[in-house]
């Protein structure tokens, strides 16, 4: 795949419990080129038919779906089933990055950054779907080990990788380490996404310009600042509130209202300026869309 091939240059990662649908027509509606639906179980997709009524995935957003889990076989029933079910799903995308034991417990997640021959078989396996498929990886301690895990993706039919610039056991501390992700675009031959502590998108432009990835994807700075991609900032509780009514109105246009999920989006809307903890702590005892919506005003 060409760089020119990439959904976007701009992505919003994937955040499970953050990044629904509202959140990420949000994002896009200020300049998200793409986003990717967070976690969704491969083998949870083999047990059960139901389970897509969870998943709800638009045409205009241009969203990837990702998937986690360490059964390439699931893998298999999994990708049919989606391309059936959620026909507006533009790439998948196997995570090899989550750190959290309810995902490595099984094997999943940054597990698989040890286990390159069975993300291999993954990934494998997704590729029948027809749809192009990325790895959203972290960095293995040491680099040419990190550099193995990328080319046994390249190799199983990756088209493109997702580089979060931090180890498993590092977590979300410490920086994430924007030269080895370069290092592994100039040894890789797929397009890399560069990922980790942009809280601006001049600053993922700038690494794209300098070399350090060919695209980049925003996480945690997006949360409280979805204008984030159209350069904008929130300057204060007005505009915090004119934010909230947005996201509410999407939540309401799509028939999205639930209520744990608004509040915990609303409530990153509420940072970083005079009165906004009280605002937080005030939204976070909402009990309903309608106790939400009294903060909008
Ligand atoms: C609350 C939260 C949930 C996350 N969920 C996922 C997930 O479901 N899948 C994934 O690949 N990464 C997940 N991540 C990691 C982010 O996608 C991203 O790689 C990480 O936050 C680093 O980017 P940032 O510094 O721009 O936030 C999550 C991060 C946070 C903070």
């Amino acid at each position: 795949m060409t760089v020119a091939e990439l959904p976007g240059k701009a992505m919003l990662a994937p955040m499970a419990d953050f990044t629904e649908l509202p959140f990420r027509l949000l994002c896009r509606k200020y300049g998200a080129d793409c986003s990717l639906v967070p976690l969704v179980s491969a083998t949870a997709i083999t047990r059960s038919e139901s389970y897509f009524e969870n998943i709800r995935v638009a045409e205009k957003e241009n969203a990837g779906l990702q998937l986690f889990g360490a059964a390439p076989a699931d893998f298999g029933i999994a990708v049919e089933r989606i391309t059936d079910a959620l026909p507006f799903v533009k790439w998948l995308d196997l995570n090899c990055g989550c750190p959290s034991p309810r995902t490595t417990a099984g094997g999943a997640g940054s597990r698989l950054l040890k286990k390159p021959k069975l993300a291999a078989a993954m990934v494998a396996r997704m590729k029948r779907s027809g749809l192009r498929v990325s790895v959203k990886m972290r960095l293995l301690p040491k680099m040419e080990k990190t550099l193995e895990f990328c080319k046994a993706m390249e190799k199983a039919g990756a088209d493109f990788l997702i580089v979060h610039g931090r180890t498993e056991k590092q977590g979300y501390s410490g920086k994430a380490d924007w030269d080895s992700i370069k290092k592994i675009r100039e040894r890789t031959g797929i397009p890399v996404v560069g990922n980790g502590d942009i809280n601006e998108i001049a600053l993922g432009r700038k690494y794209v310009k300098e070399g350090y990835a060919d695209a980049f994807m925003i996480g945690r700075a997006a949360l409280s600042n979805p204008r984030i991609f159209c350069g904008k900032k929130t300057e204060g509780i007005e505009d915090a509130k004119g934010l909230l009514r947005e996201y509410l109105a999407l939540c309401n246009r799509n028939d999205f209202l639930e209520v744990n999920n608004a509040k915990l989006v609303a409530t990153q809307f509420f940072r970083g300026f005079r009165g906004s903890a009280g605002m937080r702590l005030a939204v976070s005892k909402a009990k309903s869309i309608e106790d939400i919506k009294v903060f909008m005003q």
